[in-house]
């Protein structure tokens, strides 16, 4: 395939560098009516290399404008992953007592000689809404003796004890430090010892409350785990959640997080994600975007000039669920100011919506789709990304009660001995609808079931012109209460691409 085609996979409504390889999302704050994208980036080349800072900004979370590279390398290292926040306080003695914003994140060193390399937490400060950038003199601002894994901060103003709180991975824990100035840290906890899942290094954490639905006045903390890959595990690299309480120094598993390990997302591609800082209140949401891809093969999706995506940005929250607290994500409203209705159906027979939908092409899509679950609700499945041969397939089994997202013939597939294959999630019991919401773009379909109760997130590779859609089901009773189509599309997209 042609190194044009393969750049026509880059998605319409999905944030991807115009150039070249990028992994996790960093240092997500909102400031003054933009929301800052940084993200782990190798500007000279398409696979991981030494690491940057990239910038993008947006006023919706949907179209996004690339900036010039925030961070570069320099005499402590490449800048790993990490988080940035508003100084409101001027804590930091940056910004001459107004706000302004400080980047917390990895230096990473390679020393001749030596057999690891060395991982330190370092400050960047920018008082012209992230456009520029100064490292901080006193840079690294925290190192340890011993963890040859130690890094990836994310920090947050922690208003009961008025002090900054940073969370980092250590290894197989996370570690959580206190410091009033961002420049001088103690530690306060560890994390992570005979909990969850070891069965990779713990990377990229997050701690954050939210309210819990439907219990007026009650509030749970939350905390995300990336897991990296392991030869092992066939998942490759996931991310995990706890829910507890935390006091400003500990953290607290609920039971239900101390029994089992609770994954965010049951597709592939949905990794090293955290959230964003300063989400002004009155908004309340707690924002998150993940890294769309997995380290299992992440170096070699057939991409052309650029390589990496982010998923579409989210709207975390905590449900009540048979005496739990689980985490739901949700597409952000803000998508929908993108959305061209192709269909809006109520009460229609499966074979009727089959029928209108063959004559379809789309390139970037939504579909809802919401059906009673009863005993007697049938198997059926949504095929995307249609065309010479490829499918993807978007399903219910009946027989299992699974969602599943079969992606075995979807496009290029043999990149990678890893990447084809079948993924699925169990619905819970008692629940009396199944509804999808399914977001299709050129390289992806992201998968949003009951609310977000179960989230599938994967990556395709589909031939370009594959823009078919059908339904199939052998269910000849089935209807959907609701079958809403819509086309997004973002005028704004840049259309450049590079052919060498
Ligand atoms: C997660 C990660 C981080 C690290 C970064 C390096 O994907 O491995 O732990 O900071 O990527 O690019």
């Amino acid at each position: 395939m042609s190194v044009l085609l393969q750049d026509q996979r880059r998605g319409t409504y999905h944030f991807s560098p115009r150039h070249n390889w990028m992994n996790d999302p960093n240092g997500m704050v909102y400031f003054n009516g933009e929301y800052h994208l940084f993200f782990q980036h190798h500007p000279q080349g398409t696979t991981w290399g030494p690491m940057h800072w990239g910038h993008a900004v947006s006023r919706d979370l949907v179209a996004w404008e690339e900036l010039p590279i925030a961070l570069a390398p320099d005499e402590h290292g490449t800048i790993f992953s990490g988080s940035a926040v508003v100084d409101w306080n001027d804590t930091t003695g940056f910004f001459g007592g107004k706000p302004g914003l400080v980047a917390i994140f990895t230096h990473h060193l390679d020393v001749p000689g030596e057999e690891h390399p060395v991982q330190t937490q370092s400050l960047a400060y920018s008082a012209d809404q992230g456009r520029t950038w100064t490292k901080y003199a006193g840079n690294p601002v925290l190192r340890h003796d011993s963890y040859i894994d130690f890094r990836d901060p994310k920090v947050f103003w922690h208003e009961p004890m008025s002090q900054w709180v940073m969370i980092l991975a250590c290894g197989q824990s996370v570690s959580l430090y206190r410091s009033p100035d961002l420049k001088v840290w103690t530690l306060a906890s560890e994390f992570g010892e005979g909990i969850g899942f070891h069965g990779g290094v713990w990377e990229c954490p997050d701690l954050f409350p939210l309210p819990v639905e439907g219990e007026p006045g009650s509030r749970k903390w939350v905390m995300l785990v990336s897991i990296g890959d392991a030869p092992d595990y066939e998942e490759g690299s996931r991310t995990q959640y706890f829910t507890g309480d935390f006091d400003g120094e500990r953290f607290m598993p609920d039971a239900c997080s101390q029994s089992q390990v609770r994954w965010l997302d049951y597709g592939r591609d949905n990794y090293a994600g955290v959230s964003w800082s300063d989400v002004p209140a009155a908004d309340g949401r707690r924002l998150f975007i993940g890294w769309m891809s997995n380290w299992k093969y992440a170096n070699q999706t057939p991409t052309g000039g650029w390589r990496g995506a982010t998923t579409i940005a989210r709207e975390l929250r905590l449900k009540q669920v048979n005496g739990e607290a689980m985490l739901t994500q949700q597409p952000v409203r803000e998508l929908e100011a993108y959305r061209k209705p192709v269909m809006t159906l109520r009460d229609a027979e499966a074979q009727d919506i089959s029928g209108r939908l063959a004559d379809l092409q789309l390139d970037g899509f939504e579909i809802h789709a919401r059906a009673a679950l009863t005993e007697s609700l049938g198997s059926f499945a949504f095929k995307v990304r249609v065309g010479a041969g490829q499918e993807t397939v978007v399903g219910y089994n009946a027989e299992t009660g699974e969602v599943y997202v079969d992606r075995s013939r979807s496009g290029a597939i043999d990149f990678h001995p890893a990447f084809a294959g079948k993924h699925a999630a169990s619905l819970r019991d008692g629940g009396d609808a199944l509804d999808l919401r399914i977001f299709v773009d050129k390289s992806s379909v992201e998968v949003f079931v009951n609310g977000g109760e179960i989230v599938l997130t994967e990556l395709i590779y589909p031939h370009p012109g594959a823009e078919g859609l059908e339904l199939h089901t052998d269910d000849k009773r089935l209807a959907f209460d609701m079958f809403d189509l819509y086309e997004i599309a973002v005028p704004a997209r840049d259309k450049e691409y590079r052919t060498e």
